[in-house]
């Protein structure tokens, strides 16, 4: 059985361990804090572990999960690395989304493989999360014994582990980003302009989501390209122009002619070479002179 000893016990941390040590193939070793009392929290919680709060107590272990904030990650590495208590042919990982394994780097000196896996999962309610983590995307990088090892505990937790390119983390984080935190602020966009349209605020909500469902539906399930409707894809640049002429908004305008010249370059062929440079000629910040 393998031993993983955790360092910082928040959110993710604790319930991975808690879904470590729950899978009985992997015993909680040290769960460590800046405070002695969120380690004792973080150990019930996790139904094992030694709760430590120095870095010199840490016993040798397999793994090593730096679940501390990103900011602090460098530094951790830095420190657990300076105590001299990882053994050579540890994993040592981090869950961060954007940040590669390099960050650990001062651990290969110690003869540790480095790696890192990110859960596309919201940990936000620790016990909630320990029971819908279920079939969840892992995005693990890293040196190889590192994957290796990282691909059977995701496995053991009830993750779905899948490797990333090197160098790729920044747009995996990006993707998830455009994909959740910029659906929010499209919402928000259309709810701002229905409102300016005269829609009553009651009928907000109702009016845009079936069309924002069924939007993403036929995006998922038919690709983005034969998901596209309305006036870009059919080359109704006059309509883009009524368009950006309602928007009083210099940001809330921006915001348009971006997102439509991607969605003209989305339309590709669909798109004739005329209507497209009309389209692109109605989408030209130039339009907002006099704003
Ligand atoms: N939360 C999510 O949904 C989620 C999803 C995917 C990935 N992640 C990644 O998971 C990692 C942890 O995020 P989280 O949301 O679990 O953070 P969190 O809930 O804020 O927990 C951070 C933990 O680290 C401890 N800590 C902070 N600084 C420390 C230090 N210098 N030394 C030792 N322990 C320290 C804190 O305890 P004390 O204050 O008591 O020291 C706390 O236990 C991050 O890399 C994040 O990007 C999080």
């Amino acid at each position: 059985m393998n031993s993983i000893s955790i360092i910082g016990a928040g959110r993710l941390g604790k319930t991975l361990a808690r879904l470590a040590q729950g899978s009985g193939r992997y015993r909680v070793l040290d769960v460590m804090t800046r405070r002695l009392e969120s380690a004792r929290a973080a150990c019930e919680f996790i139904g094992a572990g030694r709760p430590v709060c120095d870095w010199a107590q840490l016993a040798p272990a397999d793994l090593y999960l730096l679940a501390v904030p990103d900011a602090a990650i460098a530094d951790c590495a830095q420190a657990l690395a300076a105590a001299g208590v990882v053994p050579p042919g540890a994993v040592v990982f981090h869950a961060s989304g954007v940040s590669e394994s390099g960050m650990l780097q001062p651990l290969a000196a110690r003869g540790a493989h480095l790696g890192s896996l990110h859960p596309a999962f919201s940990f936000a309610d620790p016990e909630r999360a320990a029971e819908y983590f279920v079939d969840v995307l892992c995005a693990l990088e890293g040196d190889a014994p590192a994957c290796a090892a990282l691909r059977t505990l995701a496995q053991a937790v009830g993750g779905r582990p899948f490797q990333l390119a090197t160098g790729g983390k920044p747009a995996y984080h990006a993707a998830l980003s455009v994909a959740s935190n910029y659906l929010v602020t499209l919402t928000a966009m259309a709810q701002e302009l229905a409102r300016q349209g005269g829609v009553p605020v009651e009928l907000l909500t109702p009016l845009l989501s079936g069309l924002m469902r069924q939007t993403l539906e036929n995006a998922l399930a038919l690709g983005p390209q034969a998901a596209l409707t309305g006036p870009i894809v059919r080359g109704d640049a006059s309509t883009v122009a009524l368009h950006l002429q309602a928007m009083d908004d210099a940001g809330l305008r921006a915001a348009y002619q971006a997102l439509g010249r991607q969605t003209a370059a989305l339309a590709g062929e669909r798109l004739s070479e005329p209507a497209r440079r009309q389209v692109l000629n109605a989408l030209e910040p130039a339009e907002d002179s006099g704003r």
